[in-house]
């Protein structure tokens, strides 16, 4: 902090920077400062085969050769061990502010992010909770927020950028119906709304004591993020099943938290048909079958769908340099027969 520096991935949820780095994790503020594909510059990764290697340069960019670094951060720890990052940090603003904006509908929250991301103004984040969401943070958060979708949002900038940026949304926002800003400009407010967004996997869980979830997690492009998110609450509805729904939705990227109760074999299954339609109309519509979270074990039998003849390019990479098959085997690359 005492540099004027920050390190700007912010993941949903506690991470470590190598588990971030494996898995091309993101978070709040992606749609700003990219993934962690975009902030890391270089690694120092051990081999199958004992050897250590050191990728990336200090400089900016590069036509050297093969892109090592981008190969290893999203691997999942099946190419090799990441036992050294640099990272690229930022300025930290001169200002920022943040604020949350009711919406009578996350289809008019949604169509709203989507112009803001089409007009391409600058967020440094904007996250989308539903009601369900709301509600939570309410009884069990100590918030007093109506009972209605929310955008959490924030600008980063100079004093006058980022008051220009919050004077446009308003007028963005206001076209969908929004209202009831709360701006955040103090530090410590903005500090306890992402405290809020943070634990929010958390609070949901525990608003159903006893539950366990499956956390969905795809992203669509952003001109069709409100289909999507729609579909996904119609997924909902017809799972039975509590799923509050918050997100990433400047990248199109969201989340259900789909719960249930680990000794009903049949609210898991529904739980993940649920989550496979998300999975499959994203697809479709030209999106990913996970957005953050990871391929491992659960997501491969979408891998061919996605990828086509290039996951199985991913296995002959995987078996160039892994022959034996030692590094997080099972994950990710097809299957070895
Ligand atoms: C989040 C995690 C679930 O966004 O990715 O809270
Ligand atoms: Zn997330």
């Amino acid at each position: 902090r005492a540099t004027g520096l920050f390190f700007p991935v912010d993941p949903g949820a506690n991470a470590s920077l190598g588990g971030m780095a494996s898995t091309r994790a993101s978070g709040t503020t992606a749609v700003r400062y990219g993934t962690m594909r975009d902030n890391v510059i270089g690694l120092e990764v051990v081999l199958a085969d004992g050897r250590i290697i050191q990728t990336g340069t200090e400089a900016r960019k590069t036509s050297a050769g093969y892109d090592l670094t981008g190969l290893f951060v999203g691997a999942e720890g099946t190419l090799g061990l990441i036992t050294a990052l640099t990272l690229r940090l930022r300025g930290q603003p001169e200002a920022i502010t943040a604020a949350v904006c009711a919406f009578p509908t996350v289809d008019a929250a949604v169509n709203c992010v989507i112009d803001t991301i089409q007009m391409d103004l600058s967020m440094a984040r904007i996250e989308i909770v539903d009601t369900a969401t709301v509600q939570t943070f309410n009884t069990m958060a100590g918030a007093t927020m109506p009972e209605t979708p929310h955008l959490m949002l924030e600008f980063h900038g100079t004093e006058n950028s980022v008051q220009d940026m919050a004077e446009t949304f308003g007028d963005i926002a206001a076209d969908h119906g929004g209202m009831g800003f709360q701006w955040a400009s103090r530090a410590e407010d903005r500090a306890a709304l992402w405290h809020m967004r943070h634990h929010a996997y958390w609070t949901i869980l525990q608003s159903r004591p006893g539950s366990t979830a499956l956390v969905t997690d795809v992203c669509v492009p952003i001109s069709r993020l409100a289909e999507a998110v729609a579909a996904a609450q119609d997924d909902i509805a017809r799972s039975g099943l509590i799923g509050p729904i918050l997100g990433h939705v400047g990248d199109g990227n969201f989340h259900s938290i789909l719960m249930f109760d680990p000794a009903k074999p049949e609210e898991l299954a529904a739980a993940k048909e649920a989550s496979e339609r998300m999975v499959s109309r994203a697809l479709d519509m030209g999106g990913t079958a996970t957005g953050e979270h990871g391929i491992g074990i659960g997501k491969l039998h979408y891998m061919e769908r996605e990828h086509g003849e290039g996951w199985n390019l991913m296995g002959d990479i995987k078996s160039a340099l892994d022959p034996q098959n030692i590094m997080n085997p099972g994950k990710l690359v097809p299957p070895k027969n």
